[in-house]
């Protein structure tokens, strides 16, 4: 069995790894590594690779920063001729990236069985970019590995065969729970001088927070203003920089190589590594995000988290973690977090699957694939 992963932006490498050195274990399994080059970054993409200890990729399309059309396009023309020749017997994609919709749309073009892990996830809102892949991903896919019951239910509600959907777990909580750990030793905290559950963190990229200075600006207020609280620590997303550069003279900022810090309270700096971000999330005694996997991973670790968006396609989080939705308005992002710090610290708690071994199933189901459109394994 040849089966080819396909991996694009940031998200993807920590979902695909422990996919990847599952199906190595199988004798008789092949598995051949795409990166489409949407980040290249260093700090975005190699960093991952060499801390996950992902292999190289066996080829890398370089379609590097576009258009969402235009993207998604140059995938799909770079990555044909490389199906054709390779004839993969499954084509696996993750997640929800423009890498993922035009791999999926790719290989089930040449008739290749697609398995899409972290399939059926819904925000409900199709404004957002990533809705939009999610769902036609999922329509192109033959096999759909999920991670929590509500995924089932949304694909099922969409008309998906019951066959087609395989419910395993969390690819990226493996990939959390195999490094913890080491990211303990190193550290990174201690190199900001923070103590330990004394200090926030804060990601944003998502184009509706960050493309629109108004609400970029009001979320900013707000956690300068928490800063006062207590210490914020902000990596830095490539797409955030730009728009965050134009409106920080504004707000008493300038951007500089390396970060800037405000009165040592509010700590901008350049993406981290894997190790470095999870060492700092772990011990945080807050995250604001609008990201996806930080909503899921801030559950397994027992931080609590704020969500910087009006939705969130990981219900999960809301029911059995400590995951609030506040929106971007000052107010509401100020309230919730002094409420929030205000209140004893909780034991994690991950959902029953979420244990670590989610790329050892989708490896067992995928060895078990036969025939070229098989629907589901044997
Ligand atoms: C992408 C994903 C998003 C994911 C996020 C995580 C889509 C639609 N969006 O968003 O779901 O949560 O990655 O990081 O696929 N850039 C760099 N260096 C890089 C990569 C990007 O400078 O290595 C800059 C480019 O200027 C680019 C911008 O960031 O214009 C946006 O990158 P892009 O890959 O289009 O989407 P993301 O916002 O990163």
């Amino acid at each position: 069995m040849k089966a080819m992963a396909v991996v694009g932006a940031r998200p993807n490498f920590m979902k695909a790894a422990p996919v990847i050195e599952a199906l190595r274990k199988y004798t008789g399994v092949e598995v051949k590594l795409v990166h489409t080059g949407q980040h290249y970054d260093r700090k975005m993409s190699a960093l991952f690779f060499e801390e996950l200890g992902m292999p190289r990729p066996d080829l890398d399309l370089q379609v590097g920063s576009a258009s969402h059309g235009e993207q998604t396009g140059q995938i799909l023309i770079r990555l044909e001729p490389v199906l054709t020749h390779e004839r993969p017997d499954v084509v696996l994609v993750f997640g929800d990236v423009n890498s993922t919709v035009a791999a999926a749309l790719c290989a089930a073009k040449l008739g290749i069985v697609v398995a899409h892990v972290e399939a059926g996830l819904r925000s409900f809102d199709r404004t957002m970019p990533e809705e939009l892949n999610r769902i036609v991903t999922d329509h192109l896919s033959d096999v759909l590995f999920t991670t929590e019951p509500s995924a089932d239910k949304n694909l099922l509600g969409e008309g998906i065969s019951s066959d087609k959907i395989c419910q395993v777990g969390n690819a990226m909580v493996d990939s959390l729970l195999k490094h913890r750990e080491r990211a303990k030793t190193c550290r990174f905290r201690e190199t900001l001088g923070l103590n330990r559950s004394s200090y926030a963190v804060l990601t944003l990229h998502r184009p509706s927070n960050v493309d629109v200075p108004e609400v970029f600006e009001e979320i900013l207020q707000a956690v300068i203003e928490l800063s006062q609280d207590l210490p914020i620590v902000f990596p830095c997303h490539p797409r955030t920089r730009q728009h965050f550069a134009r409106i920080t003279e504004r707000l008493g900022f300038q951007w500089s190589e390396g970060g800037r810090e405000r009165g040592g309270r509010f700590i901008v700096m350049e993406p981290l590594g894997y190790l470095e971000f999870l060492s700092l999330q772990a011990e945080a005694r807050l995250i604001l995000t609008d990201s996806g996997g930080i909503q899921e991973e801030s559950m397994v670790l027992g931080v609590p988290c704020l969500t910087l968006r009006d939705n969130t396609e990981r219900p999960i989080t809301l029911q059995h973690g400590n995951n609030v939705l506040v929106g971007h308005s000052r107010s509401r992002i100020l309230t919730e977090a002094r409420r929030v710090l205000g209140l004893p610290s909780e034991p994690a708690r991950a959902p029953k699957l979420w244990d670590g071994k989610a790329g050892e199933r989708i490896a067992a189901i995928l060895s078990s694939l036969r025939g070229p459109n098989p629907h589901r394994p044997v």
